[in-house]
C-alpha cells in the first residue's frame, strides 16, 4: 500500500523532531500502522531558517493554507502554536476532509468543543496526545486504559520548563530567570513564557485532563490558575525542613458539590513518589476507582519527546483511515451526547491544607494572635516552625502548616492576619496535598 501523506505546519522543535523520528523509525513505525507515513508538505515562517531536522524531499511554503489544501495531504499535523491562526488551518484541514494531529493545548482547552463538533461531521480525526505531558502517553492512558473507572481525582506536574526551574532552583540555588533562559534555549518554554511560569500551559492541559477523565466539556475559563512566580528559595528551604516538596501542581477533583480544577504551588511530603519528579519530567497520579493510584512518568517538553506523542497519534490515525467514524474511540473519551454538566466549583469552595509564611515582630503574644484568629475560622494546626531572628532584625518568620480547611476560611483568616501590628508583610499562602486517597 502506498504511504500515507502528510502536511506540516510548523517546522520547530516539535515539528524538527517529528520529521527526524518519522525519518530515523521509518521501518518499525510501518510495521505497527501498516502503511509508510510520508511528510510531503510543510510550512514555515522564514524557509532560510536552518532547520534541526533534513527537509530533503519535502516541498516547503511559507504559506501554511497551502498545506491545509493540499488534496494529496490525507492528515494535518498542527505544530505552528497559538490559538487564532491553528484554529483557522485546524477548521481548514477539518473542512477539507482531513484528519488533524496537534501539540497545541492552547488551541483544544480554547476551541476544543468546536472543533471536534465540526470533525464529528465531516468523519475525522483529531488526536492531541502530546498536548498534555509532552511523551507521556496520558490522554490514552486515560482516555483508554482506565476507561473501566471512575476517575476520582488527579494530579500532576505537567508544565516542564515550571519544574525545571523549581528544581534548579532548589538543587543548584539559581536564580528563576536565568534557568527560564536556559529552558527557553533547550525548546521547552512556549513562545510566550509567561504561558508556562504564571501556569496558564498547566491549566490548559489540565482543562484536557478533566474533560477525559470526568465526562466533562472543556471548560478553560473555570480553572483556578497560580504559576510559580512567587515561590521564594526560603519558602522551597522551609517545605524541605518540615519534610515537603514544592511542585507546581494540576489537580482535577470530584468533590461532592462539583468538581475543582485548579493549578498551583503545592507541598507535598518529600516521601511520594511525584515529590521527587524533577527536571523537564512531568508526572501524572490519576485515582480511579477500580485501579487505586496509578503514576504516568517521563519527559514533559522537547523535540523528540514530544514527537514520540505526535508519532504515535499519526500511526493512530493510519490505523483506522477506513474505519467507520461512528466506531472510533470519541475524541474526549465520553460519547459527545452523554457529556455531564457537573459544576466546577469556585476556589473559595475548595478544601485543601495549607503552608503559611508570616513576617512577624519577635515579641511575645504575636504566636496567640495569629492561632486565635485561625481557631476563630474553624482552622486547625499542624505545626508550627518558627526562626531565629538574624542579627540585628527584630522580625521572624513564622511557618504554619495547618489541617484541610475551605478556602473561604483561609481567605478571611489571612485578611485579618494581614492586619495585624505584629505583621509586616502579606502572608505567604501555598496549597498543601497528601495525595494519599
Ligand atoms: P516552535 O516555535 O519551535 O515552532 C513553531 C513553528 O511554527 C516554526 O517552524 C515557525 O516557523 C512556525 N510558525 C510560527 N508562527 C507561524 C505563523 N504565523 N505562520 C506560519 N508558521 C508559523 O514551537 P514548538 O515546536 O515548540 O511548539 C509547537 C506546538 O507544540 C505548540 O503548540 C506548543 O505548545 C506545542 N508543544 C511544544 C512542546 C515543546 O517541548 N516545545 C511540547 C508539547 C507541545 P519558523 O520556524 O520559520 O519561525
Ligand atoms: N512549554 C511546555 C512545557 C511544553 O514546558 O511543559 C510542553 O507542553
Amino acid at each position: 500500500m502506498k504511504p500515507v501523506k502528510v502536511g506540516l505546519l510548523g517546522l520547530g522543535t516539535v515539528g524538527g523532531g517529528t520529521v527526524n523520528v518519522l525519518r530515523r523509525n521509518a521501518e518499525e513505525i510501518t510495521r505497527r500502522a501498516g502503511r509508510g507515513i510520508q511528510v510531503t508538505h510543510a510550512s514555515a515562517r522564514d524557509l532560510k531558517k536552518a532547520r534541526i531536522c533534513s527537509t530533503e524531499g519535502i516541498r516547503l511554503t511559507a504559506q501554511p493554507l497551502e498545506v491545509v489544501n493540499d488534496p494529496e495531504v490525507k492528515i494535518v499535523v498542527e505544530l505552528i502554536g497559538g490559538t487564532e491562526l491553528a484554529r483557522d488551518l485546524v477548521n481548514r484541514a477539518i473542512a477539507n476532509g482531513k484528519h488533524v494531529v496537534t501539540a497545541n493545548k492552547a488551541l483544544i482547552a480554547r476551541y476544543g468543543n468546536e472543533i471536534f463538533n465540526a470533525a464529528r461531521k465531516q468523519g475525522v480525526m483529531v488526536a492531541f496526545e502530546a498536548a498534555v505531558a509532552g511523551g507521556i502517553p496520558i490522554i490514552k492512558a486515560i482516555r483508554e486504559g482506565l476507561a473501566g473507572n471512575r476517575i476520582e481525582w488527579l494530579a500532576g506536574i505537567i508544565n516542564g520548563t515550571g519544574n525545571f526551574i523549581l528544581t534548579a532552583m532548589r538543587d543548584e540555588g539559581r536564580d528563576f530567570a536565568d534557568v527560564l533562559a536556559e529552558a527557553q534555549r533547550l525548546g521547552y518554554a512556549e513562545a510566550d513564557p509567561t504561558f508556562d511560569v504564571e501556569g496558564i500551559d498547566a491549566a490548559h492541559k489540565l482543562t484536557i485532563l478533566a474533560a477525559i477523565a470526568f465526562g466533562i466539556p472543556l471548560q478553560f475559563d473555570k480553572v483556578y490558575t497560580e504559576g510559580i512566580t512567587r515561590i521564594t528559595r526560603a519558602d522551597v528551604g522551609y517545605a524541605e525542613q518540615l519534610g515537603y516538596r514544592i511542585k507546581h501542581l494540576a489537580i482535577a477533583r470530584r468533590a461532592a458539590a462539583g468538581i475543582e480544577l485548579r493549578v498551583h504551588p503545592t507541598l507535598i511530603p518529600e516521601r511520594r513518589l511525584i515529590a521527587n519528579v524533577d527536571g523537564v519530567m512531568n508526572a501524572v497520579v490519576v485515582m480511579g476507582d477500580a485501579v487505586g493510584p496509578t503514576l504516568y512518568y517521563g519527559a514533559g517538553a522537547g523535540a523528540e519527546p514530544t514527537a514520540s506523542a505526535v508519532v504515535a497519534d499519526l500511526v493512530d490515525v493510519v490505523r483506522v483511515l477506513t474505519s467507520d467514524p461512528e466506531n472510533r474511540v470519541p475524541h474526549l473519551a465520553f460519547q459527545p451526547d452523554a457529556l455531564s454538566d457537573l459544576p466546577i466549583l469556585p476556589m473559595d469552595q475548595v478544601e485543601t491544607a495549607y503552608y503559611l509564611r508570616l513576617q512577624a515582630a519577635d515579641r511575645p503574644g504575636v504566636l496567640a494572635d495569629v492561632t486565635r484568629i485561625l481557631a476563630d475560622q474553624d482552622i486547625s494546626i499542624e505545626s508550627i516552625l518558627q526562626k531565629e531572628p538574624l542579627a540585628g532584625e527584630s522580625e521572624v518568620p513564622i511557618i504554619l502548616l495547618t489541617h484541610r480547611t475551605l478556602e473561604k476560611n483561609m481567605n478571611q483568616a489571612i485578611s485579618r492576619i494581614e492586619v495585624l501590628s505584629s505583621i509586616s508583610a502579606k502572608v505567604m499562602r501555598i496549597r498543601l496535598e497528601q495525595l494519599s486517597r
